[in-house]
């Protein structure tokens, strides 16, 4: 401690405008950019440069010079530089001993190198202070400056004075800093800007293995079996008519599995009798990724509702009508109207659009401007108890449009049931289990675990 003490000493002040400049070390894009920002929050900026004469265009009001004379001039030095080109640091080492070097650099794949750039750097400099931060910015939004988006600088280092340091800079510039800890968590901070939408891939996969599934399923019930048996070709239905199924049905299956985790995790809490242990790695994952699977799942509703609005004018449908009246004109027929069919219609469609106005209710309610406007209490009444009423709505919705179907033998052709039918089956369990949990004795249970009590057993 006293080491780190003495040998800092002058870093403390590094980040004050008044006191010396700031240097960077490469005159990049985002060296440019981030001495810009420097020079704004009225700091002084020296770049280090090979060719401190011929270095291009630089900030109005910064210098340009060699390596070792900008690295004597400051304290802390920002290394913009692709770490390929790290190696001339070994050699100015002795000039960088007890400063602060800031690593903002990125890679362009995860895992190439064995270690973090910025453990690199240590070992290059052991006798300087590496601080890993702001590679989560792009030059892009160094020079804007802050958004609401692009506020957070995460950075991690082991000197606690030189993160400091760097702490009190990035403030200067507006930004909110989250320290994440020691070097070693370098790598974890340089992986940020090559995640690939991490929390979505597993929706993701799980909505296109499921749309896959029903689309072949449906060709062959409907298209193909249509073909073999009756000898019509009826393909062009795949555009509409089975994309307006298979959608739907994916979307009631992904809605019923955000709800999922929820009932197994309390189930879970009621047999262990505790909320003190923790859930399966499987459940804590897919508990995560709730607000994606909802957010999916509203998409391919609001796909069906689009799907829906435009069957009235839809060729097939004109022209079945068209030849249903005209058919009835010649056979001098009318038909009947059927209060109980109008009942069922009228029921299944207004349950489809309560349940498609809660669904757009609870995806606006995840936005995080939305959620942070909102109490814990209200938060959770809106993603518990109106989320289990959309997926009631929902499931009810298509139990309406089914009917009577399943008691009639045509719908399983060749003994494969409707594809509705398989949709049913998980939100149905859903919402029979969340259902059981409501039993006074299962929900006084589980309200004193959640409070902490625990149940022990006898020995
Ligand atoms: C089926 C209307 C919202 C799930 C249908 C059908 C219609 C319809 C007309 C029959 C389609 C056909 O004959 O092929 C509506 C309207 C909605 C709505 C007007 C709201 C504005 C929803 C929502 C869900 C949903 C939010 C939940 C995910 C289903 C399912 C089917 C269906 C699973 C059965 C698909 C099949 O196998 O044919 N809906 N719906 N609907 N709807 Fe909706």
């Amino acid at each position: 401690v006293k080491l780190e003490c003495v040998s800092l000493s002058p870093v403390s002040m590094a980040t004050d405008p008044e006191q010396g400049p700031l240097c960077i070390f490469g005159t990049g894009d985002l060296g440019r950019s981030l001495g810009q920002r420097l020079l704004q929050a009225g700091y002084k900026v020296v770049y280090g440069s090979r060719r401190p004469h011929s270095c291009g265009p630089l900030p109005a009001g910064t210098q340009a010079m060699s390596h070792e004379a900008a690295a004597k001039s400051a304290n802390l030095v920002f290394i913009c530089v692709h770490r390929e080109h790290y190696d001339f640091l070994e050699r100015l080492a002795p000039q960088l001993v007890g400063k602060v070097l800031v690593d903002v650099s990125n890679n362009l794949k995860k895992n190439i190198y064995p270690e973090a750039n910025a453990e690199f750097l240590q070992r290059l400099v052991p006798g300087a202070h590496v601080v890993k931060a702001f590679n989560t910015l792009s030059a892009w939004a160094l020079q804007n400056g802050p958004s609401d988006a692009n506020r957070q600088v995460y950075l991690c280092g082991n000197s606690v004075v030189a993160k400091q340091a760097v702490e009190e800079t990035a403030t200067k510039l507006g930004f909110t800093v989250l320290d994440r800890g020691s070097l070693s968590a370098a790598r974890e901070l340089e992986d940020f800007p090559l995640q690939l939408f991490p929390e979505w891939r597993l929706p993701i996969r799980l909505a296109v293995g499921l749309t896959a599934a029903f689309f072949f399923y449906l060709v062959i019930r409907d298209i193909i079996f249509s073909y073999v048996e009756q000898g019509k070709d009826i393909s062009f239905r795949i555009m509409v008519s089975l994309a307006n199924k298979v959608f739907p049905i994916v979307s009631l299956i992904l809605l019923s599995l955000c709800y999922l985790p929820g009932v197994i995790a309390a189930f879970l809490q009621l047999y262990r009798g505790t909320k003190y242990k923790r859930f399966p790695d499987w459940l804590d994952r897919w508990m995560l990724c709730r607000k994606q699977l909802g957010l999916l799942a509203l998409a391919l509703a609001s796909l069906h509702v689009l799907y829906t609005l435009i069957i009235p004018i839809r060729y097939y449908v004109r022209f079945r009508i068209a030849a249903h009246t005209i058919s009835q004109i010649k056979e001098n027929k009318t038909s009947e109207f059927d209060t109980t069919m109008a009942w069922r219609t009228d029921s299944y469609y207004s349950m489809g659009i309560l349940g498609y106005g809660l669904y757009v209710l609870l995806g606006l309610s995840s936005l995080p401007s939305v959620s942070n406007s909102l109490s814990w209490r209200e938060f959770s009444f809106i993603q518990s108890k109106l989320g289990y009423l959309t997926l009631f709505f929902c499931t009810f919705h298509t139990y309406l449009y089914g009917w009577d179907k399943f008691l009639r033998l045509s719908a399983y052709k060749w003994y494969t049931p409707p594809a509705y039918m398989l949709s049913l089956v998980v939100p149905s369990v859903v919402l029979v289990l969340r259902l059981l949990l409501f039993l006074p004795c299962m929900d006084r249970s589980l309200i004193r675990i959640r409070q902490g009590w625990e149940r022990t057993d006898p020995e």
